[in-house]
């Protein structure tokens, strides 16, 4: 299926974008209460897939909230399609929303449930049949229609939950978390789905910790810890090592090796089988590399620009951003006891 190309139209835009969380007794003693997002500036493009990432309580489900104005930001702003989500009907005619775990009547079957979504949003009875029929087969849920949803497995209720958001055939798809509790095929079966809607033009807002899947789906990403952003950009930029080679090897005798290591960082290794590969420079010590190789019988499998993994970046963010500021005792984990209003 051919993709559509992400365009260059910005559909959600943000300013500054901050949350804090007050209790009624925090508000009262302007205490600080828990900031969950810091001056968040991004845009997302038409058609593209972004993903949020960023460890447990980064602040990734807050700002889908403040992109969907289900939530009040402290202070910035927030728009999509130009407007502010939270007053616009029309933003919430054109955005749909996949939440994480969502919560839906188990005594209606999947063609009731949606049926019931279906009326609220005002469709017509015929338009609301067609529309069902339409996502329950798109999702593979036409056998199980008639089925009631509390005898649904986590991945018929993440399929549900997905026709769900898509009853209005939204521009935007937010989800949250789409393959948390998966097994590997309904993880295959989301990615696929995803894709999918990327080729039909849509916009896939997503937010994950699974970074390989990150890695697979996504055009751009944001990397939040403890509601700031380290990372934003291209995720292809984000990934490249800039000036640098990796060069696989195999046959590589142990003389070759004893020359070969040397040369450059090894980055994966099976001396029994002979393999062996390494970073390098690029330019004249890639050349050296190879022609060393060469001379001494080796056979050379790959030579491309050097990739990070995403898990590599992350986890080099998290810990630089961590020396530069550590948590403080409480700064995670306990807040998350704490039921707090909006404020
Ligand atoms: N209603 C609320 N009241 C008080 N604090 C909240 C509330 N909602 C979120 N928080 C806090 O805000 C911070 C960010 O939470 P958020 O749910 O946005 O994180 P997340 O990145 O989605 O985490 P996860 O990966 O666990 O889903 C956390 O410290 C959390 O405890
Ligand atoms: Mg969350």
């Amino acid at each position: 299926m051919a993709e559509a190309p992400p365009s260059n139209e910005v559909v959600i835009r943000t300013e500054n974008l901050s949350k804090t969380y007050r209790n009624g007794a925090e508000q009262l003693l302007r205490m600080p209460g828990v900031t969950a997002l810091s001056n968040l500036n991004m845009e997302v493009h038409r058609g593209e897939v972004f993903a949020l990432i960023g460890p447990n309580g980064s602040g990734k489900t807050t700002t889908l909230k403040l992109l969907m104005g289900l939530i009040f930001p402290t202070s910035g702003e927030v728009e999509v399609f130009g407007s502010d989500p939270r007053t616009s009907v029309d933003v919430k005619r054109r955005i749909g929303f996949m939440p994480d775990g969502p919560y839906f009547y188990g005594h209606l079957n999947g063609y009731e449930l949606l049926e019931f979504y279906a009326n609220l949003l005002g469709m017509d009875r015929a338009a609301t049949k067609q529309r069902v029929m339409e996502l329950l087969e798109k999702l593979e849920m036409t056998t199980r229609a008639k089925q009631r949803v509390r005898t649904y497995s986590k991945g018929m209720l993440q399929r549900i939950g997905l026709a769900h958001a898509l009853l209005q055939n939204p521009e935007i798809i937010f989800m949250d978390e789409p393959t948390s509790g998966l097994d590997p095929v309904g993880t295959a079966d989301m990615h696929q789905m995803v894709r999918q809607m990327k080729s039909e033009g849509k916009t896939v807002f997503l937010c994950s910790h699974f970074l390989t899947e990150i890695e697979d789906l996504c055009d751009r990403v944001i990397l939040l810890d403890r509601g700031r952003t380290l990372q934003y950009g291209d995720l292809n930029s984000l990934l490249a090592e800039p000036g640098k080679m990796r060069v696989r090897l195999s046959a590589v005798s142990a003389a070759a090796r004893a020359r070969l290591l040397p040369m450059g960082r090894p980055l994966a290794e099976d001396q029994a089988q002979g393999n062996l590969e390494l970073v390098v420079a690029d330019g004249t010590d890639t050349h050296n590399t190879i022609s060393t190789a060469n001379e001494l019988g080796a056979h050379l499998d790959l030579v491309a620009p050097m990739r990070r993994t995403l898990e590599e970046v992350f986890m080099e963010s998290i810990a630089r951003q961590q020396a530069d500021a550590p948590w403080q005792d409480g700064d995670r984990g306990l807040a998350h006891l704490v039921e707090r209003e909006e404020g």
